[in-house]
């Protein structure tokens, strides 16, 4: 597993805007669209391209162009969905899939209740939404089922990780494939109910309030 933890003054600045409890909801999703697109600008380093030969008004030149098969953006439902907007804002040509994963909060243990994917992920770069990456559990959850699918090349793009949940996903997956994890920070740690610290709160109501 690779970190990449992005180190950039905006980013900074935005991700304090978002840890604020005193900021609203239409503010925080805005804030995550962007954030998000900064942190897709450093996941993307490594995108797959190939040459491309292409006639300017002035004279014939060689490009590149995102090579096939086009990389697969999978939003890990509720929260990720927040992050799609700002994913795809950088990779409009980006396929999207889903995953409905959740976490039982007695167990803290993620389970499978939606998937929107295609069969085969062989040869895909794929990159993974989730917010938090908190215990780990619906991450490596979610890295597992696109390795079922033939994924090999996976990136995760989280605005804040745990220290506990880069563990489990370094013990989990190992060297088994490229995995890379993209974030604007590492908190503390974990709280006795598997809340980052200092963390945000709980992304998927910052994002679209709470749900009784
Ligand atoms: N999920 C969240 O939304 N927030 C946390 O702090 C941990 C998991």
């Amino acid at each position: 597993m690779r970190l990449h933890v992005a180190d950039h003054p905006l980013i900074a600045h935005k991700l304090t805007v978002l840890r604020d409890v005193t900021t609203p909801s239409p503010v925080f999703r805005q804030l995550t669209e962007e954030l998000v697109t900064l942190l897709a600008y450093e996941a993307t380093r490594e995108i797959r391209t190939e040459q491309v030969e292409i006639d300017t008004p002035i004279a014939r030149t060689t490009g590149v162009a995102l090579a096939e098969p086009r990389p697969i953006v999978v939003p890990i439902l509720r929260a990720g969905l927040g992050m799609l907007e700002g994913m795809t804002r950088l990779l409009p040509t980006a396929e999207v899939g889903f995953l409905g994963l959740q976490r039982n909060e007695e167990t803290l243990q993620a389970f499978t209740y939606a998937n929107r994917l295609p069969d085969s992920l062989s040869g895909r770069q794929c990159y993974v939404l989730d917010p938090m990456l908190a215990t780990g559990g619906t991450l490596v959850a979610a890295i597992e089922y696109l390795f079922e699918r033939g994924a090999q090349d996976v990136t995760a793009v989280c605005l804040l990780a745990a220290p506990e949940g880069l563990r489990l996903v370094q013990d989990s997956i190992g060297d088994r494939a490229d995995v890379q994890i993209v974030t604007a920070s590492v908190d503390e740690r974990l709280n006795e109910k598997g809340y980052i610290i200092p963390g945000l709160g709980d992304a998927g109501d910052r994002l679209y309030g709470v749900v009784d």
